[in-house]
C-alpha cells in the first residue's frame, strides 16, 4: 500500500461527502459487527471512512441507507446469522433502496460470496479482508454508478497505513499491531481468510498509541492473531532487534497509558524476553491470555500447536515464578476429531491445575478447507455437548472460587461506566478484567480508582469506596 492508494481513496471520500452534501438530507449507516476484537477494529476503521463521507450511525436498519456487515467465519454458527440478515434486508432495500455491503473474513470464503452471488444476488457490494481500505472506491461505485461490487483478493497481505478512525469507546482503544496468520493451527479457517503474518512498523505504532493517550485514552489493547511473533518475519529479513518483548517496553513508557493489555499470544512464542517485558512494565496488566485449545498431547499435536501439555503446564509455571501475582485466562476447544475421553481428561486436568480467571469454550466446528475436516473421526454432536457441559461446570465451580479470593481484598479498577443492567450503579474492571459494580458517580468515568470487594456474584464482583 503506498500513500497514493490512500490518497486516492480520499478522493473518494470527498466524492461521496459532495453527492451527500447535494442531496440535502441525513444519510445514515448501520453496522453489525459478528467476529472478534479484530474485526471490531477493522469496523472502527469503516465507521471511520463512512463518518468522514457524512454518513451518520443509526441503530434502525428502517431508515438507513446503508446496511453492512462485517463478518466471521471462525465457527459454523456466523453463517446462518448472516444469511438470516441478509433475507431481512431484502425487504428494506426494496422499500428504501438502501445498498447493502458485506465485509469481513467470510467473503475471503469462495464458497459463501458464490452463495450469495446465486441466492442473494441484490446484494450490492461484497468486499474481503484485504481490501477493507477500497471501501470507499467500492461505494462510489455502487451509489453513483449502480454497480454490483465484488472486491476480493485472494493475496497474502498488505499493511495498511492512515485510514480514520472512529473509536467505539473514549477511553479503551484496541490498536492492531500484527495481521494475519502463519500458524495454521489445523480446525482454524483464519490463516486462509486474514492472509500470512505482516507487521505494522513501530514508529506507526507507537504514533498511534501517542495519539490515543493525548485524547485520553487509558487503557490500550494492543490485537494481532498472534501477538508475540509481532516483526518475526520482517526480522528474518532485516535483523532488526524490534520484538513484541521491545514494543511493550516502549509503549509502557507512554504517558497518560495506564493499563496495556494485549490478545492473542501463542504458547509457542512466549520466549523469556517477553515474560521479562510483562513482568517489568508496570502498566501490563498481569492477566495472560494462554490458549490452551486442548489439555492432551495427542491431540495439541493433530491441532498443528506446536507444544505437548507438560510444556504449556512448564511454561505457565515458569511465568508464575518469574511474575508475581499473575493470573491467566484461555480458550478451549472440546470435540476435536478423534479426542477420546482421556483426552478430553487432559483438557480438564489442565484446567483443574492453572485456575484459569477466564475459559473462553468452543464445541468443535468443521471449518472447510482445513485439515481437521478432513480428518476421520469426527466426533457425534452429543457427545460434543456432553463434553462442553462437563467443562462447563468445571469452570463455574472454578470462577466462583477465584472470586471468593477477591472478597475483602482493594482492587484497582478502571471505570467503564454506568451498569447496564442496574442504571443506579457504575461498573468498571479490575486489571484481572472481572466486572465490578459499586456506588458512584458519571465523573469517575475513565479514572482507576480503589475499591474494596464486598461480595462475588460469579459474573460480577460488588465493590465500595
Ligand atoms: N489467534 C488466536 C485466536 C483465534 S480464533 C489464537 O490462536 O488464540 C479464537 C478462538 O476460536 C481460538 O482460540 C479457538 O479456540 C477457537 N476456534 C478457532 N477455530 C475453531 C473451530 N473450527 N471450532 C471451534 N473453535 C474454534
Ligand atoms: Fe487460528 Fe491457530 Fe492462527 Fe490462532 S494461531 S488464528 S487458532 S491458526
Ligand atoms: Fe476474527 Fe472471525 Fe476473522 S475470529 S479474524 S473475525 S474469522
Amino acid at each position: 500500500m503506498t500513500s497514493g492508494d490512500i490518497k486516492l481513496q480520499k478522493e473518494y471520500i470527498q466524492k461521496i461527502k459532495e453527492y451527500i452534501i447535494e442531496k440535502n438530507r441525513p444519510f445514515y449507516y448501520y453496522i453489525l459487527t459478528m467476529g472478534c476484537q479484530l474485526n471490531e477494529n477493522d469496523s472502527e476503521k469503516i465507521c471511520g471512512m463512512l463518518e468522514q463521507m457524512g454518513y451518520q450511525k443509526t441503530d434502525n436498519t428502517n431508515i438507513a441507507n446503508l446496511i453492512l456487515f462485517n463478518t466471521c467465519c471462525v465457527r459454523e454458527n456466523a453463517e446462518e446469522k448472516l444469511f438470516g440478515k441478509l433475507g431481512e434486508s431484502k425487504e428494506q432495500k426494496k422499500k428504501n433502496g438502501t445498498i447493502i455491503a458485506i465485509g469481513g473474513c467470510m467473503m475471503q470464503e469462495p464458497h459463501i460470496v458464490e452463495k450469495i452471488n446465486k441466492s442473494y444476488p441484490y446484494v450490492d457490494i461484497i468486499f474481503g479482508t484485504h481490501t477493507l481500505n477500497k471501501l470507499p472506491e467500492d461505494l462510489y461505485e455502487a451509489i453513483l454508478k449502480k454497480a454490483t461490487v465484488r472486491d476480493i483478493l485472494d493475496i497474502e497481505g498488505e499493511v495498511h497505513e492512515g485510514i480514520p478512525i472512529k473509536r467505539n469507546d473514549l477511553k479503551k482503544a484496541s490498536v492492531t499491531i500484527m495481521y494475519g496468520c502463519n500458524n495454521f493451527c489445523s480446525y482454524c479457517i483464519v490463516p486462509y481468510v486474514r492472509g500470512r503474518e505482516r507487521s505494522r512498523k513501530e514508529e506507526d505504532i507507537l504514533r498511534e498509541v501517542r495519539e490515543l493517550a493525548e485524547k485520553g485514552y487509558k487503557e490500550i489493547t494492543l490485537l494481532g492473531q498472534n501477538v508475540n511473533s509481532y516483526m518475526k518475519e520482517e526480522n528474518k529479513k532485516t535483523h532488526s532487534t524490534i520484538t513484541f518483548a521491545s514494543l511493550l517496553r516502549k509503549i509502557n513508557k507512554i504517558d497518560g497509558i495506564e493499563r496495556i493489555r494485549f490478545v492473542s499470544p501463542h504458547p509457542k512464542d512466549f520466549t523469556d524476553d517477553v515474560i521479562e517485558a510483562i513482568r517489568d512494565c508496570e502498566k501490563v496488566c498481569k492477566i495472560i491470555h494462554l490458549p490452551l485449545q486442548s489439555g492432551s498431547t495427542e491431540i495439541l499435536k493433530k491441532m498443528n500447536r506446536k507444544y505437548t501439555k507438560e510444556q504449556y503446564l512448564h511454561l505457565a509455571e515458569k511465568m508464575k515464578k518469574e511474575i508475581p501475582d499473575v493470573v491467566f485466562s484461555t480458550d478451549i476447544i472440546v470435540g476435536f476429531p478423534g479426542e477420546t475421553e482421556e483426552d478430553f481428561e487432559d483438557t480438564l486436568d489442565v484446567v483443574r491445575k492453572l485456575h484459569f480467571e477466564q475459559v473462553f469454550m468452543f464445541i468443535y466446528s468443521r471449518r472447510k478447507g482445513t485439515i481437521a475436516d478432513k480428518m476421520e473421526n469426527q466426533i457425534p454432536e452429543e457427545t460434543k455437548h456432553e463434553r462442553f457441559e462437563r467443562l462447563k461446570k468445571l469452570v463455574e465451580s472454578q470462577i466462583q472460587e477465584n472470586n471468593e479470593k477477591y472478597v475483602g481484598t482493594i482492587q484497582k479498577v478502571f471505570v467503564e461506566g454506568i451498569s447496564k443492567n442496574n442504571p443506579e450503579k457504575m461498573t468498571g474492571r479490575t486489571e484481572t478484567n472481572k466486572v465490578v459494580i459499586f456506588d458512584g458517580n458519571e465523573k469517575q468515568i475513565g479514572t482507576i480508582i480503589n475499591l474494596k470487594i464486598v461480595s462475588e456474584h460469579m459474573w460480577y464482583l460488588k465493590g465500595e469506596t
